[in-house]
């Protein structure tokens, strides 16, 4: 039998017109620009102003942008994804209401949840559904209103995160490109290094758990540095080596963004070099599911039919994994 393989046609993102600097932190913790830039990449984030706006609105922009950059209707889509840690409500799920803002009528729709490697186990999942062909247009979008979830009067965690989205088109291919190659992995994060302590079941809204800032991300920011470390670089080395890539064969690492000292560690392990690889942590943060996505907005003009990329995220779970794809677009 044939075996079907799926290749992004289409990205699109969403950015909010706000620039939080740096310098503008300064002056809400006791942080420098200077700390914040060697210790991370970042200079500024981006942040979603508007209250009656979030992570549905920046989803369903970036989708609207994928459709026209494709050319078509919304009713051509089969299935949205949507990764993110940050619903606009816990149900409905956003991508419900994505598929609305749209009108992609012909739709259904889910959310997944695997915070920073959302977007990948979203483009792994979308790509499944090509390649059984029981669907021919599936939207993947990573979008993350992370302000909404911020304390922004802890340091350790508020300079960190920024507000966007990404998405791409996922379609049948007709020759070698698209997605290649997949490795996902999952270590439950017993010791809640990364994690938000109330709102679900188990700690329900009460004003005890407001009062005690129990509905903002908490980070061990040592311990989730290691191991993003160690897991990001380990699987991005591990899906060259399965698919007998070397070096100089990958066009592009792709690296979730969230800090720039991970990032060249991951490219170094690889052997790859530091132009090879996408970094734009530096004017948008972490932006959770989107910061992939993003990047492939930003570098899509630089990409090249048949190009090698290799995706790599770590976050919250812990999750962590790799996509080999070959570049499908011209
Ligand atoms: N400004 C100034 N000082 C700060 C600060 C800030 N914004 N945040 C923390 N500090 C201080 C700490 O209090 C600590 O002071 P101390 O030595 O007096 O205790 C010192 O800086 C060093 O803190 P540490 O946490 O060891 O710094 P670090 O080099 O590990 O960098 C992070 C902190 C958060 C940038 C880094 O650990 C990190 O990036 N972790 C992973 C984050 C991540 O990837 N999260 C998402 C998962 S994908």
């Amino acid at each position: 039998m044939e075996v079907k393989r799926a290749k992004i046609t289409a990205v699109g993102h969403y950015l909010p017109e706000h620039r939080m600097t740096n310098h503008d932190l300064e002056k809400l913790v006791d942080t420098n620009d200077e700390w914040i830039r060697t210790r991370t990449g970042i200079e500024e984030r981006r942040i979603l102003k508007d209250p009656d706006k979030a992570t549905a609105f920046m989803g369903t922009e970036a989708a609207k942008e994928v459709l026209e950059n494709r050319g078509i209707s919304a009713e051509e889509i089969d299935l949205i994804i949507l990764a993110t840690v940050t619903p606009d409500y816990f149900f409905p799920a956003t991508a419900c209401l994505v598929q609305k803002n749209i009108g992609a009528k012909n739709a259904f729709a889910f959310d997944l949840s695997a915070a920073c490697s959302g977007f990948l186990y979203a483009l792994s999942t979308g790509s499944m559904y090509i390649e059984s062909g029981r669907a021919q247009k599936v939207l993947v979008i990573g979008t993350d209103k992370m302000s909404s979830i911020l304390n922004y009067e802890d340091r350790s965690t508020c300079i960190l995160f920024g507000d966007g989205a990404g998405a791409v088109l996922l379609e049948e291919s007709d020759d070698e490109t698209g997605l290649i190659d997949q490795k996902h992995y999952v270590e439950g994060d017993s010791d809640c290094a990364l994690y938000q302590p109330a709102g679900g079941s188990l700690n329900p809204a009460t004003p005890e758990t407001v009062e005690k800032g129990l509905h903002y991300l908490k980070q061990d920011g040592r311990a989730v540095f290691k191991k993003a470390t160690m897991g990001m670089a380990d699987v991005s080395l591990e899906i060259m080596k399965i698919n007998n890539l070397d070096p100089e064969d990958v066009a592009w690492l792709v690296p979730h963004q969230a800090n720039l000292r991970i990032i060249d560690a991951t490219a170094r392990r690889m052997g790859v070099s530091s132009e090879k690889v996408m970094v734009n942590i530096n004017k948008y943060g972490n932006t959770t599911a989107g910061t992939i996505p993003l990047c492939l907005y930003d570098w899509q003009e630089k990409l090249n039919y048949g190009d090698n990329l290799i995706l790599a995220a770590f976050g919250g779970g812990f999750t962590w994994g790799a996509i080999y794809l070959k570049w499908g677009t011209k």
